[in-house]
């Protein structure tokens, strides 16, 4: 199912890069013991941990859950997306595999991304 599949496979290579640089370990701990009080983890409390998103994000760029496909049909009359004009009534794929891990990077170079970190 979507859902678990998803998810599961996002957790497993969060735990596969935490194997790899366990220093990150004690840096995630750090960072969430310093937004949550003696009450329980909730969503509330961690959901802005610029580092903790990061790690996610940057695994989620590395191994999306989600490879390929995605495909979206172009309106009648076309559009154009920066300076390239596509045709209307076109399926047009936008595969994260690849463009998350192309040399343009385009999926993870957003200005308003908060943190630098990468695998
Ligand atoms: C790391 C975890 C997840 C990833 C990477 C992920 C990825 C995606 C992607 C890429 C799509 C868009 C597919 C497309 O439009 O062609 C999608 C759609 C969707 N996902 Fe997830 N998903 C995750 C977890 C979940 C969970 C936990 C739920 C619900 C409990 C969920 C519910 C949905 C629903 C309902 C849609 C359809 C939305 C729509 O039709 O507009 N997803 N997901």
């Amino acid at each position: 199912m979507h859902y678990s599949d998803t998810t599961s496979a996002t957790l497993t290579h969060i735990f596969y890069h935490l194997a790899l640089d366990p220093g990150q370990v004690s840096k995630l701990r750090e960072e969430i013991a310093s937004h949550v009080d003696s009450g329980d983890i909730t969503h509330q409390k961690i959901q802005r941990l610029d580092h903790l998103n990061g790690f996610i994000n940057e695994t989620l760029r590395l191994h999306p859950p989600v490879p390929t496909a995605m495909a979206r049909l172009t309106p009648p009359e076309g559009i154009t997306i920066g300076e390239t004009h596509i045709p209307g009534n076109m399926t047009v794929w936008c595969p994260p595999y690849a463009m998350s891990r192309s040399k343009f990077r385009l999926s993870c170079r957003r200005p308003t991304r908060k943190t630098n970190y990468t695998m």
